[in-house]
């Protein structure tokens, strides 16, 4: 996984930081004995089962059993991919990376790296504009719409002047190529050869990612001309229903009320946000996807779509329904006044009253039979069928048993219909995924985990000196478990490296499956300290056992060899065979 990056570096990053201190960067995490804990930030709990070790540097989630080091938090938590998480550890313990031009798993990182670059320029040479002389017409129609300058320096807004080569020539005389604009979706090439700028004569707004760089651009028109709206093109950095508006700036005001409201537009975003909705994003342009829904989750699990009051707003709602049912999160519906969206309703009604709205949120369910309703004719058994029909599709994508019942039991009753016929329809439903998109993480597999080399696996964690003794008494082929032996393979690498045989360390070189297996190991003995003749004696018992253990296995082969050459008569085999066993059965005597 870590590739090219020089090991000696990753653990020279990993002794240097302290995870304690990078986790509780996010969570609030609570003294428990040697350990911290916190509720787990990677499934929905209740009770804290997410645990750190300062000891050990790493964490286990005795719920989820998501688990590992500093970097593989930082990768979950933040998103990151792994050279992105070496990076930002690197740079917060003072360690000089290599240069990152080459990390595997990130073949274009030049170019990605390039684009930030020019986009983060662009956007300097937009905001620039809006606050010169040239951009006077387009301040003043942000200031009429009620956006203050303060947002506008927060959001970075600019205004793209009305000529056909200002941003190009400004990027060129920053050394720029005019074939790295045009990848950046900033320039176009004409078709007799030569290039324009994209964006003339619009209001800017740059899209930022959670780290504040940026991604890409929207552009509003001045006046009612068509299109409203010019976006960025797809580029090495920017790919449309993968990002969110404003979520830089409002991730924190997520986490803190624990909900969300996400919106359509630019100027959706930007008024309630200024006026003190400060969980709240834009989707920018329909439906939500499935990412924009799995990237949420990692916030909050309660969201509240406040989409426009029209067929598409609608439409698009309904879509992101299923989305974040199927993705288990709470869901609500907010129905704006027809014609108003949120930055026309906060303007006209006020923050206060656009949050009374969100407040008073309608139920997934609610809504969704309010919009079936005004569209069939729930008075006659044709629409009540379409309209029922319609529900059991969401109702099929609850996976809590019991939601799914109570709110058949719901349905029935609003549309008047008998319940045992809505289960039989639901029986019918097939719920095409409401979007196709790989899990992140596969369903838990359940591993059946050998006990013995379990124990004897958590022994070397805890005490790094038994892993050459071990080594001296068991070969690999020792161990039957396939995901210890690989964790015991890993553990002897190291021991030859002369490495010290560290948890944190060891989890750079492992899956997240194994991964789990020695945090979880970690957390299970750290509370039992055994007195050195006791953990003597485990050890031999241990040693002892699955060495009897594999002379069983071994002799059970053999018998089983044996067998079936006794069936087809092989006499030179059977008697090769019989001295095998005869030896084995010395071993085990000697
Ligand atoms: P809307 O048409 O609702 O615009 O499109 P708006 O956000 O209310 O804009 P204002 O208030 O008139 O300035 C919602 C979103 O859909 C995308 C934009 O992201 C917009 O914010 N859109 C819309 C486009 O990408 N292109 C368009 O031409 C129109
Ligand atoms: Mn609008």
């Amino acid at each position: 996984m870590q590739g090219r990056i020089p090991e000696n570096i990753l653990d020279d990053i990993l002794a240097r930081v302290d995870i304690v201190e990078v986790i509780s960067g996010f969570l609030p995490l609570k003294k428990a004995g040697r350990n911290f804990k916190a509720c787990c930030p990677f499934h929905h709990e209740k009770t804290p089962s997410f645990m750190v070790s300062p000891d050990r540097q790493i964490y286990h989630c005795f719920g989820c059993g998501e688990s590992g080091n500093a970097f593989k938090f930082l990768m979950r938590y933040e998103r990151l991919d792994f050279p992105e998480a070496v990076e930002a550890l690197a740079s917060r313990a003072g360690v000089v990376l290599p240069r990152t031009e080459n990390f595997p798993g990130q073949p274009s990182s030049g170019i990605t790296t390039q684009l930030y670059k020019i986009n983060e320029l662009a956007a300097s040479f937009y905001s620039a504009n809006l606050n010169a002389p040239a951009g006077l017409k387009a301040k003043e129609y942000l200031l009429q719409r009620g956006i203050r300058q303060e947002t506008i320096s927060a959001l970075k807004l600019g205004f793209a002047p009305d000529n056909w080569d200002s941003l190009i020539n400004y990027l060129r005389s920053k050394g720029v190529s005019l074939g790295i604009l045009e990848k950046a979706g900033l320039a176009i090439g004409k078709e007799g050869g030569g290039f324009y700028d994209r964006f003339r004569n619009r209001i800017i707004f740059p899209i930022f990612d959670i780290k504040g760089r940026v991604l890409g651009f929207g552009a509003r028109v001045l006046d009612n001309s068509l299109p409203k709206y010019l976006n960025s093109p797809e580029t090495a950095v920017y790919t449309k229903g993968k990002n969110l508006y404003g979520f830089n700036l409002a991730k924190d005001g997520i986490r803190e009320n624990d909900f969300v409201a996400i919106v359509e537009g630019y100027l959706d975003f930007i008024l309630p946000f200024q006026e003190g909705l400060k969980s709240v994003t834009a989707s920018l342009g329909t439906a939500l996807t499935v990412e924009q829904a799995r990237f949420l989750k990692r916030y909050t699990h309660n969201v509240v779509m406040v989409y426009d009051a029209d067929t598409a707003g609608e439409l698009a709602t309904l879509r992101s329904l299923d989305i974040f049912i199927e993705e288990e999160m709470n869901v609500r519906v907010v129905s704006l006044p027809a014609g108003l969206d949120p930055d026309l309703f906060v303007r006209k009604e006020g923050i206060a009253a656009f949050k009374e709205k969100i407040a008073s949120a309608e139920n997934l369910f609610d809504y969704k039979l309010k919009v079936l309703k005004s569209r069939y004719n729930a008075k006659e058994i044709e629409g009540r069928a379409k309209v029922s029909g319609l529900m059991l599709e969401t109702i099929a994508r609850f996976k809590n048993a019991i939601l799914k019942s109570e709110y058949l039991k719901k349905l029935a009753q609003e549309l008047n219909l008998k319940e045992e016929a809505l289960l039989e329809e639901i029986r019918k439903v097939k719920t095409e995924k409401a979007y196709a998109y790989p899990q992140t993480k596969l369903e838990r597999k359940t591993y059946h985990t050998n006990a013995t080399e379990k124990l004897l696996m958590s022994l070397m964690l805890e005490e790094n000196g038994l892993v050459s003794r071990i080594r001296e008494s068991l070969d690999l082929e020792d161990f039957q478990d396939e995901r210890i032996s690989r964790i015991v393979s890993i553990m002897f690498n190291l021991v030859d490296q002369g490495k010290q045989v560290e948890p944190q360390i060891l989890m750079n070189h492992l899956g997240d499956d194994i991964s789990e297996l020695v945090s979880e190991s970690v957390f299970l003995t750290q509370n039992a300290p055994a007195s050195e003749a006791h953990r003597e004696k485990v050890v031999s018992d241990c040693i002892q056992r699955m060495k009897n253990e594999r002379l069983k296995l071994e002799r059970q082969r053999l018998h089983e060899q044996i067998k079936a050459a006794q069936h087809v008569g092989d006499e030179e085999l059977l008697s090769r065979l019989t001295e095998e066993f005869h030896c084995l059965i010395k071993k085990k005597a000697g």
